[in-house]
């Protein structure tokens, strides 16, 4: 197991670029010691080459268009991101898969343009209230990583996010979150290999905060976090950072 992988998705947050290379700034301090941990930033694209040109940080975008250039008025592609400072990029969050109709053959495409132009994806998936964790992760990873090789495939960070626990305060318990690590783990040894499965890094996302983010490292062995709101604190994200030292 490698170092740990913090994401801040920080959606479309801060007002002002102004704001936003504050809180880099901060928050690449705390994130200096965190021996265990490697943090990346998803900024809005906007202010990636700013955050860039400020350094110290990994960062990624949120999503990216499926095709390389054309006619696509108000789309940003995958080279944009990379030109831009960025090594990541979010793909399906849920936000997109509920707001902007982004289906798991879009996200499938985004995958393998991101991966093209060597970003690497930070694939989302997780059930609404009431629907079944197993039956709606397994249809999202498979379309997801539908015609991938195992090349291709082991470039991707899958981040368990159930919609329920987005932005409610509601986080999944992490003896849940566990389960949902290992049929994930199950569905890509399907696809793949045990080899990759046992590899492939998986991170919790939805309401993780200083009280709850080391649980899902220990009690739930995740290999990373996926934090929204509380990425916008700094001096909370800082606790969510050096919690996962201890
Ligand atoms: P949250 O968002 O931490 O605010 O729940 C997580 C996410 O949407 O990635």
């Amino acid at each position: 197991m490698g170092k740990y992988l913090i994401v801040a998705n920080w959606k479309m947050n801060p007002k002002s670029a102004k704001e936003a290379l504050q809180l880099f700034d901060l928050l690449k301090k705390e994130a200096r010691n965190a021996k265990n941990s490697n943090v990346v930033i998803c900024s809005p694209a906007v202010w990636l080459a700013k955050l860039a040109q400020s350094g110290g940080l990994k960062l990624g975008g949120q999503n990216c268009h499926w095709e390389v250039s054309g006619a696509y008025t108000g789309e940003i592609s995958a080279a944009m991101l990379v030109d831009s400072g960025a090594e990541y990029v979010i793909l399906g969050h849920s936000e997109r898969r509920q707001y902007l109709g982004e289906t798991d053959e879009i996200i499938n495409l985004k995958i393998k343009t991101a991966l093209k132009a060597k970003l690497k994806p930070i694939l989302c998936v997780g059930e609404k209230e009431g629907e079944e964790m197993n039956q709606v992760v397994e249809r999202q990873l498979a379309g997801a990583f539908a015609g991938l090789g195992v090349n291709q495939a082991k470039e991707i960070i899958i981040a368990y996010e159930p919609i329920w626990a987005i932005g409610t305060g509601n986080n999944c318990l992490p003896d849940n979150t566990l389960s949902a690590a290992l049929f994930i783990r199950r569905v890509i040894t399907q696809l793949y290999s045990r080899f990759l499965a046992e590899k492939i890094y998986i991170l919790y996302g939805g309401s993780v905060n200083s009280s709850n983010a080391a649980d899902y490292i220990k009690k739930a062995r995740m290999d990373g976090l996926l934090v929204g709101g509380a990425s916008l604190e700094e001096k909370e994200f800082a606790k969510i950072i050096h919690s996962l030292a201890k």
